[in-house]
């Protein structure tokens, strides 16, 4: 590295950081040591996936130009990576082929780096994935250490195998309990042990409050508690993310359920102008979101609004300017909290028959766009066996060249709605999110009774799923769990 680069500063500063140090976040895969040359305890062996990464955070004194230096091996063709520094795309670097796993290089690029902390992630731009990458070294004219990753890198596996368990905490408060191959375990446990690797949660703005969901349970629970407050939120965040897995937080922007035709404004909100509905929906979302952070539990994709066909919080998307000014508050509030969390939006209803393309039209074409980064649907009818969503997820990729996911779907369209997501064109299919499998839906993969949900043949099915995908089951090895309160 030429001295010039740092200008007048005497002596560039480095650091090193390795797997097994502080500043490495995370890697959308795995750590491995089973190809030796490497430093540190291993290497982060990403998935092959277009968009599987490795996240990094340092610290720097001065904002200026510094170098980022790989050391790498990759016994295939060139690797190219995209290096995104805060969120944005800054460069693309090669990795080319070293010739053997076990033959190790160094690649570098400089990048503009601001005062304080800064992110870096390596993504890989082609279905390969990465390199093996053994270690990263930023070198710079200021001090620069590695920085505390908060609450971890956004978490996004090569296919989402998730779920939504939201009733958890109130199926528990009635005394349920879950059983697999006879065994009780918690149901993330379960969920784990048959490859999921993710979960969904709804949270209401004031469930406690007059017509909120307290008064709209239909799990079996009482209102003993405020279910799906931020407090049960958080709770839940942190069984799922001690289990490995990661978290998509669905902001219903409703004290009750928010559903096609059921999108009431929050009793808090009410009276409020324009102007202080929007704000009041930045704040809302932004405390959420920050207290998640300082319990550690920082969510992986958030959604803002729930099957939002044509309203949001008491807003037609006739009038844009309130529709969309909720939203887009809540969207930003995300893109404040950390712009690596992947934002997503809801439709409940995305066929032909559903207004679909109408509403993606109004979404990303209207002044202001809404700004987000997956759409999401939810799949549980189709009239064509699954024609219908095809084409307008394929829509979704091709014309607004945004990913896509089944956020929402039932036991009994397991493999139709799995295999569409799964076969979208440039792996723009993210992933699926069953709902309430121990409860809800013609057929479950648990069966129930004596207040014990306990798995039967289907939710093999998840882990045959998950294996076809070629995601490890388990999501999270036994031996990793062990000790952990994931059991
Ligand atoms: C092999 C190799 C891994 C590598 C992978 C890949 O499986 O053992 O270390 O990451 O190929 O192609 O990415
Ligand atoms: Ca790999
Ligand atoms: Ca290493």
């Amino acid at each position: 590295m030429s001295a010039a680069l740092w200008g007048t500063v005497a002596s560039a500063q480095a650091v090193t950081i390795q797997e097994n140090t502080a500043g490495f976040c995370s890697v959308q895969g795995s750590v491995d040591s089973n190809h030796s040359g490497f430093t540190g305890s291993g290497f982060a062996n990403a998935d092959n996936a277009v968009g599987a990464g490795v996240d990094w955070s340092v610290n720097v004194s001065a904002s200026g130009v510094y170098q980022l230096q790989w050391r790498y091996a990759n016994s295939a063709s060139d690797r190219p990576g995209s290096v995104r520094i805060n969120g944005v795309n800054a460069t693309t670097v090669g990795f080319p082929s070293t010739g053997a796993w076990n033959s190790w290089t160094v690649v570098n690029t400089t990048v503009n780096l601001n005062a304080g902390g800064n992110r870096i992630r390596l993504e890989a731009t082609t279905s390969a994935g990465l390199a093996n990458v053994d270690s990263l070294t930023v070198t710079g004219g200021g001090t620069v250490q590695a920085d505390s990753c908060g609450s971890g890198g956004v978490f996004r596996p090569s296919y989402i195998l998730g779920a939504d368990i939201s009733w958890t905490h109130e199926q528990e408060s009635i005394g349920r309990r879950y059983s697999d191959n006879g065994q009780f375990k918690s149901i993330e446990r379960i969920l784990v042990d048959h490859g999921f690797n993710y979960i969904r949660i709804r949270t209401f703005v004031c469930p406690q409050c007059p017509g909120g969901y307290l008064d709209n349970l239909y799990s079996g629970a009482g209102p003993t508690e405020n279910w799906n407050d931020t407090a049960h939120t958080i709770s839940l965040a942190r069984r799922v993310k001690t289990c490995g897995m990661g978290v998509f937080l669905s902001f219903h922007l409703s004290d009750t359920w928010a559903s096609i035709g059921h999108q009431y404004r929050p009793s808090q909100w009410q009276g409020m102008s324009d102007s202080q509905i929007r704000t009041a929906s930045y704040n809302y979302s932004k405390g959420v979101l920050d207290q998640m952070v300082a319990a550690g539990v920082k969510p992986d994709m958030v959604q803002c609004g729930n099957e939002n066909n044509t309203h949001i919080s008491g807003y037609s998307y006739n009038n844009w300017a309130g529709f969309s000014g909720v939203m887009n508050s809540c969207l930003r509030a995300v893109r404040d909290t950390d712009p690596n969390i992947i934002t997503v939006v809801h439709h409940g209803r995305p066929r032909p028959d559903g207004d679909f393309p109408n509403w993606l039209n109004r979404m990303f074409a209207s002044n202001p766009p809404i700004d987000a980064d997956v759409v999401c649907g939810s799949t549980y009818g189709t009239t064509n066996n699954g024609a219908d969503w095809r084409d307008m997820f394929t829509s979704v990729i091709t014309n607004w060249r945004k990913p896509v996911m089944s956020c929402e779907y039932t036991n009994v369209r397991r493999d139709l709605v799995n295999s569409t997501i799964r076969n979208m064109p440039n792996n723009m299919g993210w992933g699926t999110f069953i709902w309430e499998p121990t409860a809800w839906g013609d057929t479950k993969p648990f069966n129930f009774s004596n207040n014990v949900y306990s798995t039967n043949a289907d939710m093999d099915q998840y882990a045959r799923i998950a294996r076809e995908a070629g995601l490890p089951v388990p999501s999270k090895p036994a031996s990793q769990l062990a000790g952990t309160t994931c059991q």
